[in-house]
């Protein structure tokens, strides 16, 4: 069963990054489905780095769409998400280490909860001040 599912309140209104934010969530859901039925380590650890990868991807994003709003909750928005991909850096290092699927699906977890909780604060924070800037 799917870790998240992903629904209209989700939803920040601003499409690229709703996009990555859906694929993010699939990341998640293979992550956990591929640890939970058993897959090898290799698919579990090219998932793990796509999903870091994407991250990293999906953070520098919102951070230039922020810059470029002059959105003032920039700096404390930044020192969330370097926060958040030390942690991922952490763990995907003890996965890599001793590939233990517990530390993985932990991994996982502690990522989704974290994505959801952020999307719902600060990412909607953020997303109503650059939609506000463009109207
Ligand atoms: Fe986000
Ligand atoms: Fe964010």
């Amino acid at each position: 069963m799917a870790l998240l599912k992903w629904s209209d309140w989700h939803e920040l209104g601003i499409p690229s990054i709703d996009s990555q934010h859906k694929d993010l969530f699939e990341a998640l859901n293979r992550l956990h489905d591929a640890i939970q039925s058993g897959e090898g380590e290799g698919f579990v650890a090219r998932t793990l780095a796509f999903l870091v990868d994407h991250t990293v991807t999906h953070f520098q994003d919102e951070e230039a769409q922020m810059a470029l709003a002059a959105y003032p909750g920039l700096a404390e928005h930044q020192a969330e998400h370097s926060l958040m991909l030390k942690r991922v850096d952490e763990a995907q290092t003890q996965y890599l280490a001793d590939h233990s699927s517990m530390k993985a699906l932990a991994l996982g977890e502690m990522m989704a909860s974290w994505a959801v909780q952020h999307i719902l604060s600060m990412d909607e924070l953020f997303a109503e001040a650059v939609k506000a800037k463009r109207t």
